[in-house]
């Protein structure tokens, strides 16, 4: 077990993603950041510094449970204090499970701004994997807008909405092609081939293996609005882990994942190794407008700029919803995974709708919309500073005579119900939601309204541990999670615009146990106020 220490100055940098330059989030002069690789068990510190000159920042660790340190989970007026300009905040806290994570801004849309990069945790020193490979790659996705996120916060929040739309270009490990294509000559890009040495900071990513060998693939999304599907042309993938849990082995074509979803899966170089194939990444869930995300596989001993004979494979319908469920149902548990506790003590109910407040389009769960306070909810309710934010109960359901299919008649007003999902009728999103602090179990997703009836299709036997799921359009889902971390815990849909207009809730788990939070995270708003205080009286 070891200590990984990381010196970490954040700032923006002109950056060329897609062969469009733009300012970018970056991490000691890096897009993506760098990845952080640790084992489980070890403890790793972040001394973040913040380079920015005028905003400020925190970093989440998502998928790290953060047991014993909820004050490290990097959510700005959950967690802690946004970091400012100048300042260096420490995150120390512990790897405590092996899996493929990543970590991402979690202030504004600063994870749209391109602030994230990869941390993956291997097994413990003398443990095995349940699977066996020869070598391994990770691929982070995200997309890119050129309009910036600062831009994009404003159009959302004004009245009315100027909705982000679709994003130019998909990126694999920070890179993308804009104003050319891998794939021109096979006639569907309105732009030439690419002509690249290889050094431009979009060129992509080449994944070089050898005939005959199995690798592991690591895929994580840090998609600000895109569901996405990879597939590698020619071959077949195993799915066997997923947000850090491992799942039974899987054999597929390929692989849906969502924003805050990872993967790890396994291939078998068995294909004609005089060719290189194709690894694709495409826009699934809402019309595509964006180009595949593209990157090569190449063969040893094939030449690298031997692009592949076929054009890159084609994804499934962007809107075969009946695909998408299919495939988040086969993802089950491996064997020997822990299991679900088979009853609940609690049961919260949350709808979510898209509601007009004040003129403002927002998103409310049970009609409240998610506003972030001034004070970090953490540091506000483990010291009991009642004027932080309205102590009223919000409701933990919603009401029964609710009809999802339609928008209902009064939707002006904080309190009106809002309509099913969208506020056009017949219309409706997914939305991946993302637990911090916990792994849930994922009981089984349903069309149409949930009702008590449902829970006999709950799959108790196998459900796949996972920090991430995805709420399809009409659809619920069930969720289990045994509440044993106490801090504040952000759980909210991963599309980052969704975030900023009011998508989430904070779990309030046991803040009174939680033990001495460090200064540095309550430094602002009324705990501030509370340190100030202190000071004077001693
Ligand atoms: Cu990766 Cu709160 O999110
Ligand atoms: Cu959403």
């Amino acid at each position: 077990v070891k200590s990984r220490h990381f010196k970490w100055d954040v700032e923006y940098m002109h950056w060329s993603p897609d062969g469009v330059e733009h300012i970018v989030m970056g991490i000691n002069g890096q897009f993506p950041g760098p990845t952080i690789r640790a084992r489980a068990g070890d403890t790793i510190h972040v001394e973040l510094t913040n380079k920015l000159h005028t905003e400020g920042v925190v970093i989440h660790w998502h998928g790290i449970r953060q047991f014993g340190t909820p004050w490290a989970d990097g959510t700005a007026s959950i967690s802690q204090c946004a970091i400012n300009p100048g300042e260096t905040f420490v995150y120390r806290f512990k790897a405590d499970k092996a899996g493929t994570y990543f970590y991402h801004g979690h202030y504004g849309m600063q994870r749209s701004a391109g602030l994230y990069g990869s941390l993956i945790v291997e097994v413990a020193e003398g443990e095995k994997e349940p699977f066996q490979y020869d070598g391994e790659f990770n691929l982070l996705l995200s997309d890119w807008w050129h309009k910036s996120a600062h831009e994009q916060e404003v159009d959302l929040s004004s009245q009315p909405i100027r909705w982000v739309g679709e994003p130019q270009t998909l990126l694999i490990n920070g890179r993308g092609q804009y104003n050319c294509s891998l794939a021109a000559r096979f006639g569907n890009s309105s732009v030439s081939l690419c002509k690249l040495r290889g050094n431009e900071q979009f060129a992509p990513q080449i994944l070089h293996v050898h005939p005959n060998k199995t690798y592991r693939l690591r895929i994580a999304s840090s998609t600000s609005l895109a569901s996405l599907n990879l597939a590698i042309g020619n071959h077949k993938m195993v799915v066997v882990e997923a947000d850090g849990n491992y799942v039974q082995p899987l054999t597929v074509d390929n692989l849906d994942i969502y924003s805050g979803e990872s993967y790890s899966v396994l291939f078998t170089t068995d294909q004609d190794p005089s060719k290189n194939y194709w690894i694709s990444v495409s826009v699934r869930g809402r019309e595509p407008q964006t180009p595949q995300g593209l990157t090569i596989l190449n063969y040893y001993p094939t030449t690298v700029s031997r692009l592949p004979p076929s054009p890159p494979p084609v994804a499934p319908r962007w809107d075969d919803y009946e695909y998408s469920r299919a495939f988040s149902n086969k993802i089950l548990a491996l064997e020997g995974s822990p299991k679900p506790p088979a009853k609940h003590d609690r049961r919260i109910i949350l709808l979510n709708t898209q509601n007009l407040i004040d003129g403002y389009t927002k998103w409310a769960i049970n009609n409240i919309s998610l506003v972030l306070p001034s004070t970090p909810y953490l540091g506000s309710i483990r010291y009991n500073i009642s004027k932080a934010f309205d102590r009223n109960m919000p409701p933990d359901h919603f009401g029964h005579d609710y009809d999802i299919m339609n928008p209902a008649p009064n939707n002006n007003s904080m309190y009106g119900s809002g309509n099913a999902n969208m506020l056009k009728p017949n219309n409706s999103d997914i939305h991946p939601w993302h637990l911090h602090g916990h792994d849930f179990w994922v009981l089984g997703h349903g069309e149409g309204k949930f009702t008590e009836k449902d829970e006999e299709k709950f799959n108790l036997k196998n459900p796949p541990l996972r920090n991430t799921a995805v709420v399809f359009p009409y659809g619920w889902t069930a969720l289990r999670f045994v509440a044993d971390n106490p801090g504040a815990w952000a759980f909210h849909c991963h599309i980052e615009p969704h975030l900023h207009m009011g998508m989430g809730v904070v779990f309030a788990e046991g803040v009174q146990q939680v033990k001495k939070i460090p200064n540095q995270a309550l430094a602002c708003g009324l705990t501030k106020k509370m340190f100030m205080m202190k000071d004077e009286h001693n």
